[in-house]
């Protein structure tokens, strides 16, 4: 593995660092302008940065060990790590600023491919790391659309603005209540006596790109029948009625998905939010079908474990993390026995938050 001060030939100019982020209720609601509730995870992106001194822009992932060098002017980076940060680079050159060759070196404490969108968290650190570097200004908003056009552009993913609203303004002690449609954004407490545990599945998310495509298609439908602009303005849950399935329970998730986030934001108990957070993961199994066996396996584990409110599937689904909400001090407990009972059937699920202690068969560096 490279070392900074090899790959800089000295020390970087620059640093900066993002979260990903856990959802905790509002799931496949931010394409239908509806909202959301995430936090910051406590894993995070590191970018160091420097000028080049030559005519390339030189990236090195410390996470996957890998080098891509291309051409800072009119030179593309190859669909991987690189695109993500060709991409911000491009499009703060399309806002007006001359951004010089630079060195770029990226290390992790995130998992990649757990869905705790760790690509967000690269986009949003390189973006902090050349407002830093270059001085230019960029408010937290702007730079979580410049990172969202970054994956959709560069990277050819079409996400929602969660992951990088969460990327860019949340920490990891409030949720962050988010608007998609119209930005609008606070921080809300996490219910009081509790805490958060993320367990990883252990199943790569392989179908999660083609399905997320079609239950957007299906949404889109579902609100062109509807003749509203997009899901979030369906605010009578009867109104899905009408419509053909499997449109009528795609929407019927949506639009009760946001009533919930809506609930959940004005402030409610630790055991409401549990079973709004046990609501949330039925609907996106049965009626949003991105659920998948090991992932209701892991959440039934999870709430079968002493002092746990309420688990579900977060992030896109087909595979990935769960999180469940623990009251204060249980957690840790908690999660040991819910994988004790799923990783019994030869699973690999592993805790990733808390995170686990050094030298813990679960801290495996990622
Ligand atoms: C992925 C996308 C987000 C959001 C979630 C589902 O993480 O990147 O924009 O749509 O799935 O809630």
């Amino acid at each position: 593995m490279n070392n900074p001060e090899t790959f800089f030939g000295g020390a970087p100019e620059a640093f900066a660092s993002a979260p990903g982020r856990v959802n905790l209720l509002g799931e496949h609601t931010d394409y239908n302008d509806g909202y959301m509730l995430p936090v910051a995870t406590p894993q995070r992106t590191e970018i160091a940065l420097a000028r080049s001194h030559d005519d390339q822009h030189h990236l090195y992932s410390g996470t996957l060990d890998g080098n891509v060098t291309f051409a800072a002017q009119g030179g593309s980076a190859p669909q991987g790590f690189g695109s993500y940060i060709e991409g911000c680079i491009r499009l703060v050159e399309a806002t007006g600023v001359t951004v010089p060759p630079l060195r770029v070196f990226v290390t992790t404490t995130l998992p990649v491919g757990s869905g705790l969108s760790s690509s967000a968290a690269l986009e949003v650190a390189m973006l902090r790391a050349m407002r830093n570097l270059l001085g230019f200004s960029l408010d937290d908003v702007k730079l979580a659309q410049i990172a969202q056009r970054a994956e959709i552009e560069f990277a050819r993913v079409n996400c929602g603005i969660m992951d990088q609203m969460a990327a860019s303004l949340c920490d990891e002690r409030s949720m962050l209540f988010i608007d998609a449609r119209t930005l609008e954004h606070h921080l809300v407490p996490l219910p009081e006596g509790a805490e958060l545990i993320v367990v990883d599945s252990g199943v790569p998310r392989t179908l999660a790109a083609s399905k997320y495509n079609e239950r957007r298609a299906e949404c889109e439908e579902a609100s062109r029948k509807l003749g509203v602009k997009a899901l979030r303005d369906v605010t009578d849950p009867a109104a899905v009625e009408s419509l053909p399935e499997p449109l009528r329970r795609r929407a019927r998730h949506v639009v009760l998905e946001d009533l919930r986030v809506l609930e959940a934001a004005k402030g409610v108990s630790a055991e409401r939010f549990g079973e709004l957070m046990n609501a949330s993961h039925e609907s996106l199994r049965a009626d949003y079908e991105v659920s998948i066996p090991e992932l209701d396996q892991l959440v039934a584990a999870l709430r079968a474990a002493p002092g746990v409110l309420g688990a579900r599937l977060t992030g896109a689904g087909f595979g990935g993390a769960t999180v469940a909400l623990c009251r204060a001090g249980q957690a840790r407990q908690a999660a040991e026995t819910a994988l004790s009972t799923y990783n019994k059937a030869g699973r690999r699920g592993r805790i990733l938050i808390p995170v686990p202690t050094q030298g813990k068969e679960n801290n495996e560096p990622v």
